[in-house]
């Protein structure tokens, strides 16, 4: 096990290595020979030349371990060569902090993204982060789609965000049209609001003749992935029956619960309700005018007792899916619910579902925006983290350590400012 220290020490020297630091395919290289041999002469001098021929100075945060992120988490810096054929560099916008890619860093989460030195890292790396918007600040020859100024998402999860510029593939890039939008508002779209959609949209059979009168429920109501279902739901004409985890004091819970009324919810309870027994048997069953309302979906991300509570409500014939498991309890269901009330469990996982519908992914991401100009569609709460170039490594890594807590006021989201 290599200490801290000697880790650097390593990137340091791969860094001087020629060919390592510059992305690109090896005409690349071999065009930009002069130039590396500049970078490999090591002198400060050499790399501030590097950058008048047009290489973009660029800081990334690396992992080539799993661990929590504030131990594993180091700010690479390298060059980025200016962009030949179809190569798009890009510069951050925003780029949110995802509980999925705090997962991804501590090595739980399926989807790990390959380990590799192409940026010139002293070990084997991968760029953390899955979500962001980016600006187009130069393009190779080949690029049809895209010009400079462009605003762009990343088309697939596991291409690393949470870097200030990078230089990828215009075929792995999907161009937004930004008018009308702010960074926030594209840099989060494209996992929680279509987690959010496909979820109400492909695992319900909705009577649409009875908008009004079918409901959903949800726990984890105040998350990205929750406000979307409030709010897609608010305009889709489903009803929803939302669960928050109590606050410290009721004025709080009470505070929650006002905001996401104010998002277009029909009704909010806590956990502590939901958990109630009886009394909360009593209140669905009057909010649901005795179930002549059905309620035909339930949305899981909390796991436990809590999922236990939501399957209960359910009408027969309906669905629950499982899509997070922030309280890390595995879902125990009662038999009866499967036997008699015919109750159908699934999960559901965005990053495999768009890379088996890429086109419907874009289609999806597209109709959320539409709503999001249209003034339906509400950002999330936010802690902005400003992500300056001098920015140091443990600053950066520790805002990201905060993002697996509860009770955030927002979520976490890298702002680049240049
Ligand atoms: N399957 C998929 O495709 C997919 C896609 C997107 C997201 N997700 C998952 O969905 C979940 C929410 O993600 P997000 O980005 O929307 O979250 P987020 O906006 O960062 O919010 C986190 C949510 O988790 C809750 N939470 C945190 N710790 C908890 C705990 N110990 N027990 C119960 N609830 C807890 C928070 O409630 P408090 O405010 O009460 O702390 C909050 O509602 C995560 O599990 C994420 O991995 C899955």
């Amino acid at each position: 096990m290599f200490s801290r220290g000697a880790l650097r020490t390593a990137a340091n020297r791969v860094r001087s290595v020629p060919a390592a630091p510059f992305l690109g395919s090896p005409l690349t290289r071999t065009c930009l020979e002069p130039t590396r041999r500049a970078v490999a002469g090591q002198s400060i001098e050499a790399r501030r030349f590097v950058s008048a021929y047009g290489y973009q100075q660029a800081k990334a945060l690396v992992y080539s371990q799993y661990g929590e992120p504030k131990d594993v988490l180091k700010l690479h810096k390298h060059s980025i060569a200016p962009p030949h054929g179809s190569q798009v560099t890009l510069r951050l916008l925003t780029a949110p902090l995802n509980p999925a890619d705090i997962n991804q860093i501590q090595g739980v989460y399926p989807s790990k993204p390959p380990f590799d030195s192409t940026l010139g890292t002293g070990e084997p790396s991968a760029v953390a982060g899955n979500e962001g918007a980016f600006e187009v600040i130069a393009t190779g020859s080949d690029v049809k789609n895209l010009k400079k100024g462009d605003w762009v998402i990343m088309k697939r999860t596991g291409q690393g965000t949470w870097r200030t510029h990078a230089q990828m593939e215009e075929s792995k890039l999907i161009k937004v049209d930004k008018e009308g939008l702010t960074p926030l508002q594209v840099g989060t779209v494209s996992v929680n609001p279509v987690t959010a959609y496909r979820m109400i949209k492909d695992f319900c059979n909705w009577d649409w003749l009875r908008a009004g009168e079918e409901w959903l429920i949800q726990n984890g109501a105040n998350s990205g992935v929750g406000r979307a279902a409030i709010q897609l739901a608010r305009e889709w004409g489903i009803k929803t029956l939302n669960v928050v985890r109590d606050r410290p004091t009721p004025e709080e819970t009470e505070a929650l619960k006002k905001d996401l009324y104010e998002l277009g919810a029909t009704a909010v309870v806590s956990e502590s309700e939901l958990l109630s027994g009886g009394s909360f048997k009593e209140y669905v069953n009057e909010l649901t005018r005795k179930g002549k309302e059905p309620i035909r979906l339930g949305l899981n991300c909390v796991g436990g007792k809590n999922a236990t509570a939501l399957a209960k409500t359910l009408a027969p014939g309906s669905q629950l899916v499982t899509y997070g498991a922030m309280s890390k309890q595995p879902v125990a269901l009662p038999s009866g619910l499967l036997i008699f009330k015919d109750l159908v469990f699934s999960g559901f996982w965005v990053s495999k579902w768009g890379d088996k519908h890429p086109e419907l992914k874009e289609d999806t991401i597209n109709d959320v925006l539409r709503l999001t100009r249209a003034g339906k569609f509400k950002d999330i709460p936010v802690q902005e983290v400003k992500w300056t170039f001098d920015k140091g490594e443990t600053e950066l890594a520790e805002e990201v350590n905060g993002t697996l807590g509860g009770f955030r006021s927002g979520k976490g989201v890298f702002v680049y400012e240049e």
